[in-house]
């Protein structure tokens, strides 16, 4: 028990070596320059501009995890795993999200444990205070247009993966012929989803001015037959929310602490016609902490170093909405880890 121990505990405080040797050949697109087939070494460090010896060795690190294997001695080659990171244009990988969590995610983290100390101020996102100012202001700088996008990217992924459990496994036949709204809809990948598979259903887009801009440009190209049901709208949900029959937030809620996800909730409830319903697709964290597992607890940390945020339980649900004006219905799990939060405005709510 003492060996495995020791050696259980090495392996958690070695992880950012792990994590940092796969952003490397991220960064490097080592995976991209190997897509014709093997390459020696050498020549491969020439074409990346790197250095060969230290190249060799991060990359015989992650072939030891199982990304990348070496075809013969000194000569690389890709795997099923490091086929992921490749990227060709603006199609989406795993290295966008390896970019964004071995990049920004990562330099926030070493404040993790000052932001822990009493003296810190409470409830602000650690990045922010090593930063000085918030996640999506520093992503719209402009010496972060890379960021953005792939940060927008494996956010587009991230959606991707989940969608199907979405669409199939949630009745939203109660909104077929309604209006709804994807608050913080990112460029609007559900929601397209949404509309192409009910005919009758109109979309609103809901985000920040950038986000729509981008939006834009894939519903004039990607979503051209759709385009026609939405309305894209610029704006903070924070401020106002347009009326619709059904407000879906999907990822939002959990960026944002107990105050601010209220303030979200209230401009909402404002809008919001009576029957309107509120559809969260968040993590329902198990109250019980064996059930908790490892992926909802690493995002809970990056939801409170990103923006202060939190992974709720369905207790914490319950009294958030209802400290916002609404009446939470029922949580709805899906196959994706993710459950549906229906709730719908409390009648008693001023
Ligand atoms: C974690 S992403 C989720 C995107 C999308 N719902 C999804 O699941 O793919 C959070 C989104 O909230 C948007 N956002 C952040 N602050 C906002 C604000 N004040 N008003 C509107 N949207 C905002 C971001 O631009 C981003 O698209």
């Amino acid at each position: 028990m003492r060996r495995s121990g020791v050696t259980r505990l090495r392996t958690i405080s070695n992880a950012f070596i792990q994590s940092q040797a796969l952003y490397t050949a991220a960064r490097l697109r080592v995976a991209d320059a190997l897509a014709d087939g093997p390459l020696p070494n050498n020549e491969l460090a020439q074409q990346l501009g790197a250095h060969p010896e230290r190249l060799y060795r991060v990359l015989r690190m992650l072939a030891v995890l199982g990304v990348f294997q070496e075809a013969e001695p000194g000569v690389w080659a890709n795997n099923e795993l490091s086929e992921l990171l490749r990227q060709q244009g603006e199609e989406t990988s795993m290295r966008d999200m390896v970019m964004h969590m071995g990049d920004e995610t990562y330099k926030g983290f070493t404040t993790l444990s000052d932001s822990v100390l009493a003296s810190h101020p409470s409830g602000i996102a650690f990045y922010d205070y090593s930063r000085g100012l918030d996640f999506w202001s520093w992503l719209n700088l402009p010496q972060h247009k890379e960021q953005q996008a792939y940060f927008d990217r494996a956010m587009k992924a991230a959606s991707a993966s989940g969608m199907p459990a979405i669409l199939q496994e949630f009745d939203w036949s109660p909104w077929a012929a309604g209006t709804v709204a994807d608050v913080g809809g990112g460029v609007g990948h559900v929601l397209a989803a949404l509309l192409q598979r009910h005919q009758g259903m109109r979309g609103i887009l809901l985000d920040r001015a950038p986000v729509i801009k981008a939006a834009q440009q894939a519903w004039q190209q990607e979503y051209v037959d759709l385009a026609p049901r939405v309305q894209l709208l610029p704006g903070s949900f924070f401020e106002a929310v347009p009326p619709a029959d059904a407000y879906f937030l999907k990822s939002i809620l959990h960026d944002w602490s107990d105050e601010q996800s209220s303030r979200i909730l209230r401009a909402i409830r404002r809008s919001a016609p009576a029957g309107a319903r509120l559809l969260l697709c968040e993590v329902a964290v198990p109250d019980e902490l064996a059930q908790v597992q490892t992926w909802v607890a690493s995002m809970d940390m990056v939801m409170m170093g990103m923006a202060g945020g939190k992974e709720r339980t369905v207790t914490e649900w319950r009294q958030l909405l209802a400290s916002s004006g609404f009446a939470l219905e029922r949580v709805v799990p899906l196959s994706s880890g993710y459950s549906m939060i229906v709730a719908a405005p409390a009648a008693a709510d001023e």
